[in-house]
């Protein structure tokens, strides 16, 4: 079994699909052992709470040195035993050198399809304007591993979503979430933990299927 710890900052929809996932049985590999909240008011806390997650609140203000915030979130990882860490709408930069520490090991979830509309200073309702800004008639969702370059790292799941006339950001971020980001984040997790991914050469290879992926 492997331990995994989602790391969160708002109203946690991600968190409480892989919490429905885990209890349906659709992650065998894995249990969600740890919730971290860059916020004391996060409603993601709560989700964890009423599943009985454990949860810490890691706020980065609360230390002035990058380093001493970095050795506390490593700490709260290690003491876990934590295998996978699962970035859910986590709005703290995740520094170098814990990237380095686990890579490959954590993964994040995106509400576009990677490369586009992605990078620094694009996230939540911005990802959805740029979308509607351009005009695209597709989007969709990307799960991938995280790297130093901000949503560049391997891409484990993409899938894609209508964009529909009248759509607004709002619209359109709720029908990615439901028919995109809810299923292939859980499915990404399982695969995970089912040890059937693998990166080579900066690009993943999926070794297996799932009995029950969606
Ligand atoms: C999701 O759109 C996710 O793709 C992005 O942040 C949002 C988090 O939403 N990284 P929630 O907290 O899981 O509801």
């Amino acid at each position: 079994m492997l331990n995994i710890a989602v790391l969160v900052s708002g109203g946690g929809t991600n968190l409480q699909a892989l919490i429905d996932a885990q209890k349906a049985g659709k992650i065998p590999g894995g249990r969600i052992t740890l919730v971290i909240s860059s916020r004391e008011d996060a409603y993601a806390l709560t989700r964890a709470e009423q599943a009985g997650i454990r949860t810490e609140v890691l706020r980065r203000r609360s230390f002035s040195e990058q380093g001493d915030y970095d050795t506390e979130l490593i700490g709260l990882l290690e003491r876990e035993r934590v295998g996978l860490i699962v970035l859910a709408g986590f709005m703290t930069i995740i520094s170098p050198r814990v990237i380095e520490r686990y890579r490959n090991r954590m993964i994040n979830i995106h509400p576009s399809l990677i490369p586009a509309f992605c990078g620094e200073g694009c996230y939540g309702l911005r990802v959805h304007q740029a979308a509607l800004e351009k005009g695209v008639r597709v989007t969709g969702a990307t799960v991938h591993f995280v790297n130093e370059v901000c949503d560049g790292g391997p891409i484990i799941l993409q899938k894609a979503v209508e964009v529909l006339p009248g759509d607004t950001p709002e619209t359109l971020q709720r029908r990615v979430m439901e028919q995109a980001e809810w299923k292939l984040l859980p499915k990404a997790v399982a695969l995970f933990c089912a040890g059937f991914l693998e990166v080579e050469n900066g690009v993943v290879k999926i070794k297996g299927d799932l009995p029950c992926s969606e």
